[in-house]
């Protein structure tokens, strides 16, 4: 066992360590019984009982797993909650989330959000007696005037996706708590290193940590992060009960790439503002959705609920006749649906993120055939500014 004075006691409270030293140590700074550096990657389905009524802690992987376990208290020390829950996917952490609820329970849910959430919510949960109100909720007033006396549950995405609409968490939370229900903040597109809506009064974070937590575009990841005693046994049991645990290995890819989630972030983000000002002036765009503009309608707002913008950028073209050229031509500006890892990648949301959208929602939502989504990488701005130059200039 570590001698005392080797714990490392993060918890953020007498000795509140830096959200830059916690990403790089982790929950439990080493393993305790080796000495391992690296958590090591217990790939083992079950764990063995010293007797009858005696355990170790361990039982079997798909309920408890000890390099999940690393993951989930770094996820919690990050997000500045009590407990962690790291799922195979974003969507299999949102489905855990909805287990909560029961028929005739109502949410008000942002309608710009993840097209993979919308089906899971309008095409299963809807089957089972629950409903939702789509709307946008950087609208607060229409967010107030969408509750009913069954609401009990807003579930935002700020910012938005692809929208980049930022939703007034603390506000949101006023209005939930209100009823005695619960805010539930997708807090992919920033990340705990930009953004703790848990600070702001949302009950749950949700993550897909397969985006800026794990980093690299090379593995599927998802969270709940809360403070909620009273909600943590459902949850836990949920997880336990619907199967959608992290693997082992993909517990040991995740705490990887959160090591150096800091530098990546500040990376993404510095890129992403020399990229954001300069498609802002090219001929062929017409309009660039990023929250770093002062004249982004919720710019202050982000100001006052992040410590950063992100690496998020969409934008509209003028003619969706450039649609085609600027997706083959790119080189190094890879065409792909994910977001979040150290390679730039554009996606075009019409046929891939959103296409489970039904058109007219998505079309007043602002998702149409000229809009592209644009997740910025770490490598070097000029670069990526050259590549997309390029693709523009051989667009007929
Ligand atoms: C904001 C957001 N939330 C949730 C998800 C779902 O995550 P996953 O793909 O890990 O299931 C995505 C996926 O793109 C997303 O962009």
């Amino acid at each position: 066992m570590p001698k005392s004075n080797d714990t490392h006691d993060t918890g953020y409270g007498s000795v509140p360590l830096s959200m830059r030293t916690v990403t790089v140590h982790g929950a439990s700074l080493f393993e305790p019984r080796t000495g391992a550096v690296s958590t090591p990657i217990y790939q083992s389905s079950t764990f063995r009982h010293p007797g009858l009524g005696e355990t170790t802690g361990f039982d079997y992987s798909r309920g408890i797993n000890p390099t999940r376990t690393e993951l989930e208290k770094t996820m919690a020390l990050l997000e500045h909650g009590k407990y962690g829950l790291a799922f195979a996917t974003g969507m299999g952490a949102i489905s855990s989330v909805i287990k909560l609820f029961k028929p005739g329970d109502h949410l008000i849910v942002s309608e710009d959000l993840y097209g993979g959430t919308y089906r899971l919510f309008n095409e299963y949960y809807a089957r089972y007696g629950l409903s939702f109100s789509w709307i946008d909720t950087s609208d607060t007033a229409l967010v107030e005037a969408s509750l009913k006396p069954n609401t009990r549950a807003i579930f935002i995405e700020t910012p938005s996706n692809p929208m980049m609409k930022v939703t007034d968490i603390r506000r949101c939370a006023g209005l939930i708590h209100a009823q005695d229900g619960i805010l539930v903040t997708d807090n992919t597109f920033l990340s705990p290193y930009f953004q703790n809506p848990l600070d702001l009064g949302s009950d749950l974070v949700v993550h897909s940590g397969t985006k800026y937590l794990a980093g690299h575009n090379d593995t599927l990841a998802g969270f709940i992060v809360h403070s909620r005693s009273d909600l943590a046994a459902d949850l836990v049991n949920a997880q336990k009960s619907e199967g959608a645990s992290l693997s082992p290995f993909d517990a040991w890819l995740t705490l990887r790439g959160i090591k150096t989630l800091s530098i990546r972030m500040e990376q993404h983000e510095k890129n992403a503002r020399s990229i954001a000002h300069w498609l802002r002036s090219h001929k062929r765009v017409e309009k660039v959705f990023y929250t770093g503009f002062e004249d982004h309608p919720q710019y202050t707002l982000s100001r006052t609920q992040s410590r950063g913008f992100g690496g998020m950028i969409s934008f509209y073209l003028k003619n969706a006749v450039d649609v085609p050229g600027l997706l083959k031509n790119i080189s190094l500006i890879l065409f792909a649906e994910s977001l979040g890892g150290v390679e730039s990648l554009l996606t075009y949301p019409l046929v891939q993120t959103h296409a489970a959208i039904p058109e007219a929602m998505r079309l007043s939502n602002g998702v149409n055939d000229r809009l592209m989504r644009l997740s910025v990488g770490i490598e070097d701005a000029d670069d990526l500014i050259a590549d997309l130059d390029s693709a523009f200039s051989k667009c007929v």
